[in-house]
């Protein structure tokens, strides 16, 4: 059996790749553009399994995509691939519509096809599996209960509009078309291969190269924190006992304020690898401008698939982290080879001039 799984040499989907022989023996086919966010070097312990295929290519792709479906035959499609920085989705909308919704649509049409010429057992086993985020609800006020799958959608940013639009496309398809399809919503995610556009790896990297620590705003927004290697875990038991048509907010139980985040990586890395000066790492905390229309809390109410699916985190945010920190020392030529590419550019073009005050 074979599944295809899309954006798997990206953060999530590369954990997700990785981690799939321990639990089944069936082949991953792996497709993936290799965007700025998709790295091989993530796949690299994968080299000499058989049972991992990778392809260089665009999920919009019809006639790539039409062919994989039909030499492999896939039993499942697991749907990670997305333009997923909001950051630059304010900079820059137009890949994040490309992507996540045109891409998502093709993708629809192409595995509506194929599922569509299956034939009995092998018809009523197939699942599309679609990863999305809890940034599709919208904005909580400090008092609001967690989002519920049944929460109203509220897209505040280019980028969760666009995989709200991507969702809606694939409640569709289900609905209209009767495609086996399971959805994800999940909190923010940490841990091994996370670019470091993002806050936590971020923190890690400009930590220890002596740079400003970039804090927006006031630093008090809250995201729900769960590491990667759970979202995967839930990710496995959705596709494997996950009722179709149905959806699944995944999360940890984890609000924090980013300040406290932040505070918490430099805490981490004056116990692991102090400064050489003897200075804690956070006097490097720098507050910058804010993000536009900054979603100021995430809160996931997990209990839905925990429920109804049994499914539970492994990692505490405390062993998460320590982990996830010390990945990021443990993997200096993943970070160097990271750096030595065009994130350099994104970095002075973020942060230019934006630095206000230190802490
Ligand atoms: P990422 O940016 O690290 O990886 C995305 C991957 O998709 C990259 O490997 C990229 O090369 C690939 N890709 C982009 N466009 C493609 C295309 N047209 N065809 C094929 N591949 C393409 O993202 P991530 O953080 O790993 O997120 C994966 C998915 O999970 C996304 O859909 C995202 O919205 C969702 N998600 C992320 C988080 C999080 O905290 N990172 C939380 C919830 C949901
Ligand atoms: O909630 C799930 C989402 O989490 C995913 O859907 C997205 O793909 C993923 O990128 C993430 O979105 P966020 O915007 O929450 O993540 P990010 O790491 O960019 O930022 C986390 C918080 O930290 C956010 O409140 C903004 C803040 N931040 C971020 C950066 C990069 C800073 O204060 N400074 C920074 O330099």
């Amino acid at each position: 059996m074979t599944i295809l799984v899309t954006g798997g040499a990206g953060f999530i989907g590369s954990n997700f790749v990785l981690d799939w022989p321990a639990g089944s023996t069936e082949t991953v086919v792996n497709l993936d553009k290799l965007t700025y966010a998709g790295n091989l070097e993530n796949l690299a312990s994968l080299a000499s399994n058989p049972s991992h295929i990778f392809v260089k290519g665009d999920f919009g792709d019809t006639a790539l995509v039409k062919q994989l479906l039909a030499t492999h035959q896939p039993r499942a499609v697991v749907n990670f691939a997305a333009e997923s920085h909001v950051d630059r989705s304010i900079h820059g909308p137009e890949d994040f519509i490309q992507t996540n919704i045109v891409g998502t649509f093709h993708l629809l049409e192409n595995v509506r096809g194929y599922w569509g010429g299956l034939e009995g057992d092998a018809k009523a086993a197939f699942r599309f599996l679609h990863v999305s985020t809890d940034e599709v609800y919208g904005s909580l006020a400090k008092t609001d209960p967690a989002f519920t799958e049944t929460n109203r959608y509220e897209p505040n940013s280019p980028y969760s509009a666009s995989k709200a639009a991507s969702d809606h496309l694939v409640r569709a398809y289900h609905h209209t078309y009767g495609l086996p399809v399971l959805t994800t919503n999940c909190s923010n995610n940490y841990g091994p291969f996370h670019f470091p556009e993002k806050l936590i790896p971020l923190m890690i990297v400009n930590a220890q190269a002596g740079k400003p620590l970039p804090v927006y705003g006031d630093g008090q927004q809250v995201r729900d924190w769960l590491y990667v290697k759970d979202h995967c875990s839930a990710i496995r038991r959705v596709l494997e006992a996950g009722a179709v048509g149905e959806v699944y907010n995944v999360g940890g139980w984890n609000e924090k304020p980013n300040l406290d985040i932040v505070h918490t990586v430099c805490a981490l890395l004056d116990e692991l690898k102090p400064r050489t000066d003897g200075k804690p790492y956070k006097e490097q905390i720098t507050y910058v401008t804010d993000r536009p229309g900054h979603d100021r809390r995430y809160a996931i109410d997990a209990r839905k698939i925990e429920q109804q699916l049994g499914w539970k985190p492994a990692e505490t945010f405390e062993s998460g982290i320590r982990k996830t920190v010390q990945w990021y020392l443990d993997n200096p030529a993943w970070v160097s080879n990271v750096l030595s590419g065009g994130y350099r550019d994104w970095v002075s073009k973020q942060y230019g001039n934006t630095a206000k005050a230190a802490a």
